[in-house]
């Protein structure tokens, strides 16, 4: 699906992030599996990532996030009415995050729920939660995008557990006087699916003691073609999104995209042709946090000065689905309409 802002002026208004605090090094990853700082880095651009706490689950992650969102949106938790989490890693398969988030915060008349679309998550929940407001049935929405994925990787699998780590970002939407949202494409190609899943968990492997044995909670990935998959939606949405919005990609002066893999976002920058200092990267300190991903390079942005009213930002995310998606936004300073 793709399409153009219908007319009302709708922005993020509050960001916010959280990560846990336990980091953990290339060089500590390669004495728990056969691998290397010079290989991760090499072939990922990956230098460390954060691991949540044993007892730390996703809410755990998004309310702090939340949290600071709120607090740059000048908003009360009891403001909001609609909270979405972007997770594939839920505290529990329900009820959703977002309920527990919501009661948190003290969002008592707001409609809560979860949603999967791997790590392009927080794009699907971010347009989401733009339909909702220019539809007239959201007021003031809370987008959460996260995950603690560590807490579902096989620590004994060097091709996938390097990759990833954990943390949340948040953001509030709300109408706005000018500027805000331009656009946003989305799409899935489900026949992509088994290039990366968690096989136990839902109804058709149930999550049972038994299949823990088997390594089912654990996800699997192909990461050759999720590469080649990658690489070619990042250039093709941000492409479709831009031209759909009439707008040139020489006009975009910040570049989010999925943090997943240095290779992967150089290759999309220049098949774009997106100068170097106009993307964020912080895959380096973060590796692939999932749903939290865009957030938390928003977030970096953000702490960088390089988001100012005006600032044309682009963010594509892509994985598990195998989904992707674009939104482009007029960064705008707050100012509700
Ligand atoms: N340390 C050392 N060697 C390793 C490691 C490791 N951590 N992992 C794999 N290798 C080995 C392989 O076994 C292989 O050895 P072989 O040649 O003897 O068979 C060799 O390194 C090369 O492996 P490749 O898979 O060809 O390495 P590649 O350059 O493709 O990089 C990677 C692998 C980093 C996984 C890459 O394919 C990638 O980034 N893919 C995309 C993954 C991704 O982004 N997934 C998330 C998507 S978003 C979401 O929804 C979660």
């Amino acid at each position: 699906m793709i399409g153009t802002a219908n007319g009302v002026a709708i922005s993020i208004t509050g960001l916010g992030c959280h990560v846990p605090e336990r980091v953990l090094s290339n060089d500590e990853l390669a004495t728990m599996v056969e691998t290397s700082d010079e290989w991760i880095v090499e072939r990922t651009g990956i230098r460390e990532r954060r691991i949540a706490a044993p007892e730390e689950a996703l809410s755990d992650l998004a309310l702090p996030a939340a949290r600071a969102a709120l607090e740059q949106a000048g908003l009360k938790g009891a403001e909001i009415d609609l909270v979405i989490v972007a997770t594939v890693t839920p505290d529990m398969a329900f009820p959703a995050t977002a309920a527990i988030l919501a009661d948190q915060l003290g969002a008592r008349d707001a409609g809560a729920y979860d949603l999967s679309a791997g790590c392009t998550g927080f794009m699907y929940a971010v347009a989401q939660a733009y339909g909702m407001l220019a539809g007239g049935l959201s007021q003031r929405a809370l987008v959460v995008g996260g995950d603690v994925l560590s807490k579902i990787m096989d620590w004994s699998d060097r091709t996938t557990c390097v990759l990833f780590g954990d943390g949340a970002g948040a953001v509030v939407l709300e109408r706005v006087g000018e500027g805000g949202f331009l656009g946003f494409e989305l799409g899935a190609d489900g026949s992509g699916g088994p290039q990366l899943f968690l096989p136990a968990g839902g109804s058709r492997t149930p999550a049972s003691g038994d299949t823990i044995g088997e390594h089912l909670h654990f996800v699997k990935m192909n990461g050759r073609e999720v590469f080649k998959f990658a690489t070619r939606v990042l250039v093709s949405s941000a492409e479709a999104v831009l031209a759909e919005c009439g707008r040139a990609i020489d006009e975009v002066d910040v570049y989010v995209p999925h943090q997943a893999n240095v290779r992967i976002i150089e290759y999309a920058r220049n098949k774009l042709g997106i100068p170097e200092d106009r993307v964020v990267v912080d895959v380096d300190r973060y590796g692939n946090t999932s749903s939290g991903s865009i957030p938390l390079a928003l977030a970096d942005a953000q702490a960088e000065g390089r988001l100012e009213a005006g600032t044309l930002v682009l963010m594509t995310g892509m994985g598990a689905g195998l989904t992707w998606g674009s939104g482009l936004i007029e960064w705008t300073d707050g100012g509700r309409g």
